[in-house]
């Protein structure tokens, strides 16, 4: 049974997604053992509460500098012992410490198929004011491992979204979610749950 951390700031939809996910059968051999936010107010704090899955928050404001916070992060997560640990809407970046801690083992959901609007300062609606002021045709979401990099990482899984006359950031956020990361998010936990996903020479192969 893979042991899964999800680190959350926000509204938890992704979150909401595994948890419903492994009550219906789309994911099988995993189990959520906690879930984490840098916010105390994220409303994926009260998914997980109410879902029966132990919640707490680890804040920046909490500590003197960056790098006890990090390390408090980083202990706590060691402690919980991790098969994998899910990045769903978390806006921190990761010191380099947990992804040695961790190779191969976090997984983070993107707004659009990388490498197209991705990196440093893309996240959130940012990632789809960008692609609407580009005038992409086709953007969408990706699911991939998380290397020292800002959005780097080994590619697992990716879903294309069609954008549409008259889009507004927030119409385009919410049809990538409906029709791409609650989707792709859960079958790349199910996949890496029943020892699926390979990652070699840098890129991903998935067994059939
Ligand atoms: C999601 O759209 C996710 O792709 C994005 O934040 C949102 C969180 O929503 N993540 C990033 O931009 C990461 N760079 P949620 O809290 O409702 O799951």
């Amino acid at each position: 049974m893979l042991k899964i951390v999800v680190l959350v700031s926000g509204g938890g939809t992704n979150l909401q997604a595994i948890i419903d996910s492994m009550k219906d059968g789309r994911i099988t051999n995993a189990e959520i053992t906690a879930v984490i936010s840098n916010n105390a107010g994220a409303y994926a704090l009260k998914r997980a509460e109410e879902a029966g899955i132990r919640a707490l928050c680890i804040s920046p404001k909490q500590f003197e500098t960056r790098a006890l916070f990090n390390e408090a992060l980083l202990e706590t997560i060691k402690d919980m012992t991790p098969d994998l640990i899910v990045l769903a809407g978390f806006m921190v970046v990761i010191p380099p410490e947990m992804i040695r801690a961790f190779p191969n083992k976090i997984i983070n959901i993107h707004p659009s198929l990388i490498p197209a609007f991705c990196g440093t300062g893309y996240y959130g609606l940012r990632v789809h004011e960008a692609a609407l002021a580009r005038g992409v045709k086709i953007s969408g979401a990706t699911v991939h491992f998380v290397d020292e990099g800002t959005d780097t990482g080994p590619i697992i899984l990716q879903k294309p979204v069609a954008v549409q006359e008259g889009d507004t950031p927030e119409v385009l956020q919410k049809r990538i979610m409906q029709e791409a990361e609650w989707q792709i998010m859960p079958k790349a936990i199910d996949l890496i749950a029943h020892g699926k996903v390979h990652v070699e020479d840098g890129k991903v192969r998935i067994d059939d």
